[in-house]
């Protein structure tokens, strides 16, 4: 046997979690490999959906641009979901989603820097391995993982290389499980998955069709076609469509007949059930085919000495809300920054504890509330009579809705109400995609003011999963606020002013004691702590009054963010001299970086 490869880092998967992690990883300096199974990223697009938290991760390292070049501003598709008897047939009911709703788009545009962007995963893995590659990365496709046993200074994997067809072994000092929803590593540490064993299969077939006559005047990135008018043997009445590419590239997702075989069909059967779905004689062609589960189950915890897992390998959920890719890429900026720190001895091992801590309850409640979302939809299955054998009944059910009745008004109220609801989670969750509350991680220091507000940062928020809560309460994400130079320049962000690798230390006029401590403290350990001080004729001015509203501080306050923009620590006012605000600083530091 030849000796193990040695390396610092070892990420198995190069889906949106791994090449995501390896192009974080890189960006602090850190060197490592990079495995997949597979021969190259992701074949067909998956995750569309690239929402706004994540994006201002991608923006951190200096990508965003170079993948809006590869996105379509949600603004720019006609952002709408709908329900119709088939795509060419009677429209039902139709729902603006995201910031593309006119009642919202207020909300989203004050959310942050960046826009939710159209980005498939087909355009979105390959720029990450670029970036991860030109900075440092090795990485090793038609390369599986096998096996894996660790000590306490670093663990020995064994991969098993396709082209060679032989065994080789990597020593690292860490490595990621972000290899999907079937993970082996999740099975080889044998973490408990919680939640609810899938009883759901799902067939997506990828196709081109060109059916911009159609969706000229009823445009949609995503249709509920419902079919209670057919007898269906092999199919469910409920097939969502999906467009990949205005108007011609598109995924049908078939949801089997109950009692179905786990098996794909032909590809005859598929097309014939096509043509039904789109309701005229537009020449298709099938490019892809392929099953995946409905899953609602997330991990007990994502790690186990060495050996940390992220995406979908902990959390796996339907594609209802489009988090998933979102919450993958999350998950490998909340790891990043600690693993660096760690590598280049500036925190200790235990802060990398602190990533379970943190992103277990996300990854959960994510699993959770897309489950619900997509439960959503049955009521207005139900209303439609598709939960009948019959097709007379599911036909009356239908025609109740154009009924001039009591009953009729009554189903038209329910239907409109079904129909809300579902949008409302589904695509509507500016709330769950920015509220995520760090607040118990061990190393999270809570406001240590005076006059500490005990008021929950929920309250007053009438639906998380839909309202963002803009706070500095530490534990929350850095607000973004559009702040000037005195010099007139361009506008810039308070979430540019973070992030980089640096800890930010955000203060006003009165607080220049913790530029000095800061400046201190940022030498003796060796950590990057920026200060920023906002506000008039300070390094920047906050003209539009936002920062002031939404400090949660006194203006000479400290609030103390993260490298991955979450708020660390915050003080109401500065009401001591140097040595003090070192001090407090200091203490803080070390409780943040697990020094204690
Ligand atoms: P992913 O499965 O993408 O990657 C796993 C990687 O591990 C691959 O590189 C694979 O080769 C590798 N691998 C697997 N086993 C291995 C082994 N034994 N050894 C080595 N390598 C191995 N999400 C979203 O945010 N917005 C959206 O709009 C949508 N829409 C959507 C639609 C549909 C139809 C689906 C099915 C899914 C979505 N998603 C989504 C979800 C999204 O696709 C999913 O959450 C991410 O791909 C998860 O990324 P991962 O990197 O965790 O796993």
């Amino acid at each position: 046997h030849a000796q193990p490869i040695e390396t610092d880092v070892l990420i198995i998967g190069a889906g949106p979690a791994g090449a995501s992690l390896a192009s974080f990883l890189a960006s602090y300096g850190v060197k490592g490999i990079m495995v997949s199974r597979d021969s190259t990223s992701a074949e067909t697009p998956r995750a569309h959906i690239t929402n706004m938290a994540t994006f201002e991760c991608f923006r951190d390292i200096g990508l965003e641009d170079i993948l809006r070049n590869v996105s379509t501003p949600i603004d720019e598709t006609d952002h709408l979901l709908r329900w119709c008897l088939s795509m060419a047939g009677r429209e039902l009911a139709r729902r603006y989603t995201l910031q593309t709703t006119p009642q919202r788009t207020g909300e989203y545009k004050i959310a942050s820097p960046c826009e939710h962007m159209d980005l498939p995963q087909t355009r979105l893995e390959p720029e990450l391995v670029r970036f991860a590659t030109l900075n440092g990365f090795q990485v090793r496709w038609g390369t599986e993982f096998r096996s894996m046993e660790q000590s306490d200074s670093r663990v020995t994997v064994d991969l098993f290389d396709k082209v060679t067809q032989q065994i080789f072994s990597v020593s690292a000092k860490y490595v990621f499980g972000a290899d999907g929803a079937g993970s082996r590593v999740m099975r080889h540490l044998q973490v408990p998955m919680e939640g609810f064993p899938s009883t759901q299969w799902a067939v997506n077939v990828f196709l081109k069709a060109d059916l911009s006559h159609l969706m000229k005047s009823r445009p949609a990135v995503l249709s509920w076609v419902l079919q209670p008018h057919r007898d269906h043997a092999d199919f469910n009445m409920v097939c969502v469509v999906r467009m990949v590419k205005q108007w011609d590239e598109w995924v049908f997702s078939f949801l089997p007949a109950p009692g179905a075989k786990e098996e794909l069909l032909s590809k005859e059967q598929y097309l014939e059930e096509i043509q039904q779905v789109i309701g005229d004689d537009t020449p298709v062609e099938i490019t892809h085919m392929s099953r995946w589960r409905i899953n609602e189950a997330y991990a007990a915890h994502f790690s186990v000495g060495r050996v940390f897992c992220l995406g979908d390998a902990v959390h796996r959920h339907p594609p209802a809300m489009g988090l998933g890719s979102n919450t993958s890429v999350q998950d490998s900026y909340n790891l990043a920054w600690k693993v660096a720190y760690v590598l280049q001895n500036k925190a200790n091992p235990r802060l990398l504890d602190s990533y379970s801590l943190e992103r277990q309850p996300v990854g959960k409640h994510m699993v959770t509330r897309t489950n619900q979302a997509l439960r959503r939809h049955v009521p207005i299955f139900e209303l439609l009579g598709l939960v009948s054998p019959s097709i007379p009944e599911r036909l009356e059910a239908l025609s109740l809705l154009s009924a001039n009745s009591k009953t009729g008004e009554q189903r038209r109220t329910e239907f409109q109400a079904a129909t809300d609801a579902c949008v409302e989670t589904e695509l509507n969750g500016l709330g769950i995609e920015f509220n995520q509350d760090y607040s118990d991680s061990p190393v999270i220091c809570a406001d240590t003011s005076d006059s500490a507000p005990a008021k929950p940062a929920l309250e007053g928020n009438p639906d998380p999963i839909r309202f963002h809560t803009r706070t500095t309460i530490p534990g929350w994400r850095l607000p973004h606020v559009w702040l000037n130079k005195a010099v007139p320049e361009k506008e810039i962000s308070t979430i540019d002013l973070a992030g980089k690798g640096k800890f930010v230390l955000f203060t006003g006029i009165g607080g220049g004691v913790w530029k000095e401590a800061a400046a201190k403290l940022s030498t003796d350990m060796n950590v990057p702590i920026r200060t920023i001080s906002i506000g008039f004729g300070q390094d920047f001015e906050d003209l539009y009054g936002d920062w002031a509203r939404i400090r949660g501080v006194e203006s000479s306050g400290a609030v103390l963010v993260r490298p991955d923009n979450f708020v660390a620590w915050r003080h109401g006012k500065a009401d001591g001299d140097e040595t003090w605000a070192l001090e407090k600083l200091s203490l803080v530091m070390r409780k943040v970086l697990a020094l204690d």
